[in-house]
């Protein structure tokens, strides 16, 4: 089936519904803006906000961060969940300051090496503090491009990831990636949202599969085991 390109709408539709106040939109220092992907990973905008002001403040920048007590991280991440990742953001400070200079790492694979790192939160940050073009695969993105693909596969299953991150990589422009990857965070989280979907609100309704076969609510689907 013939899928159009997704970046023209979802980007119009950004420059003028977008969350531009977000703190993490109004930077480009890559530590600022890892520090935001780490918290978003598993909490939301509304609860990491507050977060995410008190920590920069603490530790402005990665140097901060490294020299500081593992103690004093965990102290001002009490409240936010998994602290797998406030301790794998100190460690990767350390080694950010130990082996690189205290520069950030400005290429995929170095940065994917760090602590609490994957493809997509490495991709976010590159796209985001240094206009890189990649792509970004989480879970507000599994969900946007499995409804517009009408893509009925069990996420659990790794060819269904493979499947959804060539999507990802095919949709990603090369001229804009840090628009399109906060876009389509945007889309996910509002009008393509878990639960009711405001399809008649959608920029990308007109391509949507999962619109077109009266789906939207019904994917992705549930995984199975
Ligand atoms: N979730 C993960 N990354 C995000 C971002 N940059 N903006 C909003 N929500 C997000
Ligand atoms: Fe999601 Fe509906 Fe938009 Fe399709 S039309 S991308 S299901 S909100």
């Amino acid at each position: 089936m013939p899928v159009e390109p997704i970046a023209p709408a979802l980007l119009a539709w950004y420059a003028a519904e977008g969350r531009h106040d977000l703190p993490w939109r109004q930077t480009r220092d890559p530590y600022a803006l890892w520090l935001a992907e780490i918290m978003l990973q598993q909490t939301q905008v509304a609860t990491v906000l507050p977060y995410y002001a008190r920590f920069l403040e603490r530790f402005p920048t990665v140097q901060a961060l490294a020299t500081a007590e593992l103690d004093e991280v965990l102290h001002l991440w009490t409240g936010l969940g998994y602290y797998a990742r406030a301790r794998n953001l100190h460690a990767a400070a350390r080694r950010i300051v130990s082996e690189h200079g205290g520069q950030f790492p400005q290429d995929l694979d170095t940065l994917m090496r760090l602590p609490g790192i994957g493809r997509s939160t490495a991709g976010a940050i590159l796209s985001s503090a240094f206009d890189q073009s990649h792509p970004i695969l989480d879970g507000n993105v599994k969900r946007v491009l499995s409804r517009y693909y009408a893509y009925d596969a069990d996420p659990g299953n790794a060819g269904a990831q493979h499947q959804l991150w060539a999507w990802a990589a095919e949709q990603t422009p090369l001229d804009a990636a840090h628009d399109y990857n906060q876009a389509i965070q945007d889309l996910g989280a509002t009008v393509c949202r878990r639960g009711q979907p405001q399809c008649l609100l959608c920029p990308l309704q007109a391509g949507c599969q999962a619109f077109a076969q009266g789906l939207s609510a019904v994917l992705p689907r549930a995984r199975r085991r």
